[in-house]
């Protein structure tokens, strides 16, 4: 019998901000699973800001996507057919996947068997899964909080900006952040119990609100956005601050000519701030390290993480528009079948 499944692929690249007409949802005929392949029906796709890169031509770090074919994501799956024998039917599993409805793996040993007994399935995409490991490998290498100091994080309501702000707690510092949204603003300060926040689509000038929210300078800050909040915080940054380079969302969209430039850079040489970046994919030999200890933080309640969770493979395409927005509220998931 052929089976067959719903996927979306990319209709055409996306110039400037992404549209749903850059998306196609097809029905597909799944081929037959071969020795070694599994079949998989996808239960949570999680979609992540990365994306956007790969779906433009410019050369990507996470290679791009072809016109035409399926997107992929990290999901968690079930295990339906097996054809390899580190996997049985029924097994759960988190991993690379296609925006489908059931995908078969080729390569199975990509994926990693995960058990709901020991924490919600979203989660395994959340604080323990890339964004927890980006949020945790950038606060521990780069970030190195101390006890007093105050960090900023921008984008802090989001699947990184949670972790690394929480984290910042955990180590005692003062910890401030920005969101696009008072209701945002208001869970920073009343959920995560940060010591100040503001809302970057309210506040017009940057400086002014970090020096209010920031008054002794900024030691560490966990960069998610870029731009001209960037610029504002090298400016309000103490001597010897750490710049945890995780991300500049505010630029993805936009032509590298129309690319906000960074006018006091000067401030990283006579300040002695030291900026670096990373890629989480570069870190997955710390995950059960990172996993035990994040494991820990969620069970005694020290770090609380919120979702944004859509239904409908059909609404992906919405779902991860309305993410590179501000449009969601928390770590940005489809689920797109009902959990076993
Ligand atoms: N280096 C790595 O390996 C790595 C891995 C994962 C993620 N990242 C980076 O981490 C950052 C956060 O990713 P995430 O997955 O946690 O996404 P997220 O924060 O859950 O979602 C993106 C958020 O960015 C904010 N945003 C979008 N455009 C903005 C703009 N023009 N100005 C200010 N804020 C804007 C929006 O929040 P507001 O409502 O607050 O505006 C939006 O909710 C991204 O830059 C991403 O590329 C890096």
């Amino acid at each position: 019998m052929t089976l067959s499944t719903r996927v979306i692929t990319l209709k055409c690249r996306p110039e400037g901000v992404v549209d749903v007409n850059n998306f196609e949802i097809k029905e597909i005929d799944l081929v037959e699973l071969q020795c070694g392949e599994i079949l998989l029906r996808t239960v949570y796709l999680s979609l992540d800001p990365y994306m956007r890169g790969r779906m433009s031509a410019a050369k990507s770090y996470a290679g791009n996507f072809e016109v035409g074919e399926p997107l992929i994501a990290r999901g968690v799956g079930e295990v339906i057919l097996s054809e390899s024998k580190a996997f049985t039917a029924g097994d759960l599993v988190v991993g690379m996947m296609k925006w489908a409805d059931y995908s078969v793996i080729k390569h199975p040993e990509t994926l990693r068997v995960i058990d709901v007994n020991k924490t919600p399935l979203p989660n395994y995409l959340g604080p323990l899964g890339m964004p927890g490991l980006t949020a945790w490998v950038g606060m521990k290498n780069i970030g190195k909080p101390k006890v007093g100091e105050t960090l900023f994080v921008s984008a802090a309501s989001g699947a990184v900006g949670q972790i690394a702000s929480q984290m910042g707690k955990i180590s005692g510092c003062r910890v401030v952040g920005c969101a696009g949204t008072d209701k945002k603003v208001s869970y920073l300060i009343n959920q995560m119990g940060l010591d100040a926040a503001f809302n970057h689509n309210v506040e017009g000038d940057y400086l002014a609100a970090l020096r209010r929210c920031c008054p002794e300078g900024i030691d560490i800050n966990f960069e998610n956005v870029g731009g001209k909040l960037l610029e504002a915080v090298l400016e309000q940054a103490n001597d010897n601050a750490r710049f945890v380079q995780c991300g500049v969302i505010s630029q993805y969209n936009l032509p590298h000519d129309k690319r906000f430039g960074i006018r006091n850079i000067e401030h990283i040489h006579r300040k002695r701030i030291r900026m670096e970046g990373f890629i989480v994919g570069d870190h997955w030999d710390r995950l059960d390290e990172f996993i035990s200890e994040m494991m820990v933080w969620l069970n005694s309640g020290a770090i609380t993480y919120k979702l944004d969770i859509t239904s409908g493979l059909e609404r992906a395409p919405v779902a991860f528009i309305a993410m590179m927005g501000g449009g969601n509220f928390g770590k940005t998931l489809v689920q797109v079948d009902d959990e076993p």
